[in-house]
Formats: C-alpha cells, structure tokens, sequence
C-alpha cells in the first residue's frame, strides 16, 4: 500500500520507522511545514527530496497514493484528513481525532460520504498488559461489572510547552487514552459524565492539572476515573491502576501486574490468582497499522475507526464540559447520534 506520511517531525518519527519496517507499505510522499523535519525524515528513510512536500494538497497534486498517516497537532487533523478521504485515500489519523467534537463529526460524517476508511491509532490498546485485562473482563467469566475505578497519578514537567499553558492538560492531551481504554477493556459506552478539576499549590501547570470524573455506563455501571500529572509520589505506569468490580470478583491492574480476586458468594474471596500477559504478535502502531491495511483489503472497518473512536473522544469533550460547568453532561449530543445512525444504516467502509 502506498502512503504519504503527514507531520514527519515529533511523533512523525515513530511513524516513519514503523512504516519503513512494514514489508507490505511503501512510502511515496512526505509532508509537513518544516523543512528541518522533511529532511531528517529523508535521511531517516533513505528517500529523495523529490517526495517531500510542504502540504498535503501539493503532495495529492504530485504522487499517486492508497493512504495517509497523519501525524500533525490536532488542531490540524479535519482539514487534512478530509481532504485525503474526499480524494479517495485512507486514512491512519494519531489521537486524539481531533481538537474539537465539531471538528471530530466533521470527520465521521467525511467517512460516511465518502466510504473511505479512518482510523485514530489508539495504540495503548495494543500492548500484553491492557490487551489481557480486556480479554479477563470480555470472558464474561466475573459476570456484569458493577462499578470501577482508574488512579492515574504522575509526576511529569514537560519543561514548558503547550500541556503547560492549557487548561485541563491531562484530561485534553493524556486522557482520551484511558477514556479509550475504558470502553475497550469494559465494552461499554459512557453515556454522562460530571467531575471536579483543581491545581495543587506546587503545580507547575497553568490549567488544573488534577480532575476527578465520574463516568455513568450504558449498563448502568459508575466508572471513577482520578488523574494529576502533579503528583507527589506513590506513581503509577501509564495505563494507570484500575480496579474493576464485577458480579463474581474483582480485577486489579498495578504496574504491570493484573490480579484476580474470584468472589463467587457475597464477600468472601475464594482465590486470588495474577494473570500472565498474552503474547501479540504486534503492539502499538505496528498492530494499527497491519489491521487497517487488511481491513482496506477487506472493505472491513478497524476496530478504532472513527465510527467507533467518536464514542472515546466524546467523553474528553463532555468530560471537559462537566469540568467547566461543574454539571452532570450527556457523553453523546443529538447530532454525533444521528451520525452514529447513518453508521449503522450502512455508511462508510466496512459495512
Ligand atoms: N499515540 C501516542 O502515544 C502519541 C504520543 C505523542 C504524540 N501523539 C500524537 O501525535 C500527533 C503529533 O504530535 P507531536 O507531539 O508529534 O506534535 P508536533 O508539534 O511535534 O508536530 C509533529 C510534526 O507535524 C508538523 N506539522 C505541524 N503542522 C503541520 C501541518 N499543518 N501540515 C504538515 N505538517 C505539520 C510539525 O512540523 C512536526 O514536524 C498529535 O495528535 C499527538 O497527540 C501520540
């Protein structure tokens, strides 16, 4: 499959690598507004200037592509990834989809159009730890969760830069991870959210780097989700530490290690075992690359494809929102639904 790379500095490199490593992706086009990033990706690749471009429009306008990846700030994601699709290209877009929900619907409602495939690579799916915690919940052998609780607390300085200066920092750059996570390891979809968010006296952040949200399910279920990047110690990795209550027992993650408390009567605790992490043969952006080039073929749809991904990226608006306001907020507005409608009424690839 032929692809031009989007956004080649910053996170780009890793793209560029993962791209270079695939036998079946050829990379014919690179595009990004700096010229320093265009030509250390050269050097990078062992490619020719004559691939490189300052914009994806002038990159359609040269080379004959099947695919984009794009790695660009968010803010610049919509334009980019609706004009590759409205040219006919699929598309690999990085997390988050977009800097906005309007710019995010923008997107799916380009998918839906156009029958081309986007997917947002949400690549901490993709690793043993969360990959075998998903597969203990979706075994449904601990029956319905009932309530659950993610801890993320670290100590990070980006030494300047944009997380600094923005307002909610972990919720708006870091949490549609977790968000995303939720929805993978449970299989359910948030419907309200309402939260608190402040920053601690030694916070070197200028948004309110802590927050605590509180998430309602479609089943029913109460997922508490608490997060700081000014914490003081005691930190965890960044899956973060979850705890996951179920009919029949309870499913711990802490740094690595995944528990099961089997509960089968009330209270009482009839074994403890840690689970061993299932081995894949690919993780992270290599895994998202692979399926979405057989799903392509197969005129299947990723499993994060913005059909599915607008349902993450909504909690961290609404979450955003319920912050601001300190109301309870509906994950999903009337629009993004009708959206999701016409996606199930046979819209976009993969149908
Ligand atoms: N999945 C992960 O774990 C992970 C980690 C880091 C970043 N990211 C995501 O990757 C994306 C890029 O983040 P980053 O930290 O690399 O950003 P960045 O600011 O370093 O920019 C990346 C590159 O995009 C280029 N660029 C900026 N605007 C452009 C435009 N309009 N057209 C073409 N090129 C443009 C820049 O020159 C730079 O080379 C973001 O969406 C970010 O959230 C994901």
């Amino acid at each position: 499959m032929r692809f031009i790379q989007v956004g080649v500095g910053g996170f780009g490199t890793v793209w560029g690598r993962v791209l270079r490593e695939n036998r079946d992706a050829q990379v014919v086009g690179l595009a990004d507004v700096s010229d320093d990033a265009l030509r250390k990706a050269c050097e990078a690749g062992g490619y020719g200037s004559d691939i490189c471009f300052k914009s994806l429009k002038d990159a359609l306008r040269k080379v004959k592509a099947d695919a984009v990846v794009l790695s660009t700030p968010p803010a610049f994601h919509r334009q980019d990834v609706v004009a590759a699709m409205k040219a006919g290209l699929d598309v690999i877009c990085e997390k988050p989809m977009a800097d906005s929900l309007a710019a995010c619907k923008a997107m799916l409602k380009a998918a839906l159009e156009t029958g081309r495939t986007c997917v947002v690579s949400q690549n901490y799916r993709y690793a043993p730890p969360m990959w075998t915690l998903a597969a203990a919940m979706r075994s449904g052998e601990l029956g319905a969760i009932g309530q659950a609780k993610l801890d993320f607390f670290m100590g990070v300085d980006f030494h300047g830069g944009f997380r600094h200066a923005m307002p909610y920092p972990v919720i708006v750059d870091m949490s549609i991870h977790h968000f995303d996570l939720i929805r993978f390891v449970t299989g359910l979809d948030a419907v309200g959210v309402s939260g608190a968010a402040w920053n601690p006296p030694w916070s070197n952040y200028k948004g309110d780097c802590s927050s605590t949200a509180l998430f309602e399910m479609n089943n029913g279920a109460r997922i508490l989700y608490n997060a700081s990047w000014c914490a003081k110690g005691a930190f965890c990795d960044w899956n973060a530490n979850w705890q996951v209550e179920c009919e029949k027992g309870t499913v711990t993650y802490r740094q690595g290690e995944i528990r099961v408390h089997r509960v089968p009567g009330l209270y009482k605790i009839e074994k403890t075992e840690v689970l061993p992490h299932t081995a894949l043969p690919l993780t992270g952006q290599h895994y998202v690359l692979d399926e979405f080039m057989r799903c392509v073929k197969e005129r299947r749809r990723p499993s994060t494809a913005v059909q599915d991904n607008i349902r993450s990226v909504a909690m961290v608006f609404a979450a955003v929102k319920a912050l601001r306001s300190g109301r309870k907020t509906e994950v999903l507005d009337k629009g993004t639904l009708a959206l999701l409608e016409r996606a199930r009424g046979g819209g976009g690839a993969g149908n």
